[in-house]
């Protein structure tokens, strides 16, 4: 990780990975935001799913075992898992540690005869999931909130692509993805009015001081989130607001007055896009759930 962040450092383009957010207190965070009026992802998503959930449950199949990454608080996993039938298993996998394990004893709690696997891994880089001992038929993924939008387009396809070998020929992943709309709306849901996304993005660098001996000035920082319209994404940034030098596991690093620090990219995808991509990674796009105004995307893809 320490790697990771030195290096993105010393790019022209400052960098930071944004798995960095989903500390204890970044996931909060988030769970905040996912809350908020402008952040239109999470209750548009939960909508769909609700709406859709039996033509879901009939796509996916019986005595499926659900691997879900990135699965935080696993609120949207309980929808799920009340409207499959026979769940084999469930193996929640998440990079924060507490809120993975505070999710678990939720959910044993809820579904005693479940059998739950928690996994504490990064996803975003090849991982081998622990034998599992359960009686499904097919291997199912889920994805939800448009956390692929986080990952540049080959990371998208390499990441499906392992998803693919995971869940084997004729295994499915139902994945949400945003979808491209008017600028204005995605402004607001990266720019909310209480200033939580800012306190969201700012943590990542209090986050360095904690655990890497930083000292990065959070004072000195602005939150700056713009829709870039040639990539089709979101950016969000940190800028210095005045000429700074941070020290940063034994080396001093310079940032200067106005320099940014480019922390998230959230992509928004047109359908066939998203297909396109889909079908790099040997996943064909089986079924495509909306809302009515077309935000967002909840889609069963099944492997080949
Ligand atoms: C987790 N991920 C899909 C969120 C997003 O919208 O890109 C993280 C986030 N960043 C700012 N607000 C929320």
């Amino acid at each position: 990780m320490l790697n990771e962040i030195t290096r993105g450092l010393q790019q022209p383009q400052k960098q930071l990975p944004s798995k960095l957010f989903y500390d204890e207190q970044g996931s909060n965070r988030f769970e905040e935001i996912s809350a908020l009026e402008e952040y239109y992802l999470t209750r548009t998503e939960i909508a769909i799913l609700r709406e859709h959930l039996c033509e879901i449950a009939a796509r996916i199949g019986p005595q499926r075992l659900l691997i879900e990454f990135g699965s935080g608080s696993s609120k949207k996993t309980r929808l799920l898992l009340d409207a499959l039938e026979d769940v084999a298993g469930y193996v929640p996998i998440d990079i924060s540690r507490e809120l993975l394990l505070h999710a678990t004893a939720e959910l044993e709690a809820a579904y005693p005869r479940l059998p739950i696997i928690p996994v504490h891994a990064d996803y975003t880089i090849p991982f081998t999931l622990p034998p599992i001992a359960c009686q499904a038929t097919h291997k199912v993924a889920f994805f939800p909130g448009s956390t692929v939008g986080n990952f540049y387009p080959p990371e998208v396809i390499a990441f499906l692509r392992r998803v693919a070998d995971l869940v084997g020929a004729g295994g499915g992943l139902l994945i949400g993805v945003d979808l491209k709309k008017n600028p204005a709306l995605l402004h607001r849901a990266y720019n909310d009015a209480a200033g939580v996304t800012a306190q969201f993005n700012l943590n990542l660098l209090a986050r360095l001081n904690r655990e890497f001996g930083a000292d990065f000035p959070l004072d000195q920082f602005a939150h700056h989130a713009f829709y870039n319209e040639t990539e089709g994404r979101i950016e969000m940034h940190l800028i210095a607001q005045d000429d700074l030098s941070v020290r940063l596991d034994g080396c001093q690093i310079t940032i200067r007055r106005g320099e940014s620090i480019l922390t998230e990219v959230s992509y928004e995808y047109a359908l066939d896009e998203f297909a396109a991509l889909a079908a790099q990674a040997q996943f064909e796009v089986d079924a495509v759930w909306t809302d009515a105004q077309q935000f967002f995307s909840v889609q069963y893809l099944v492997a080949r």
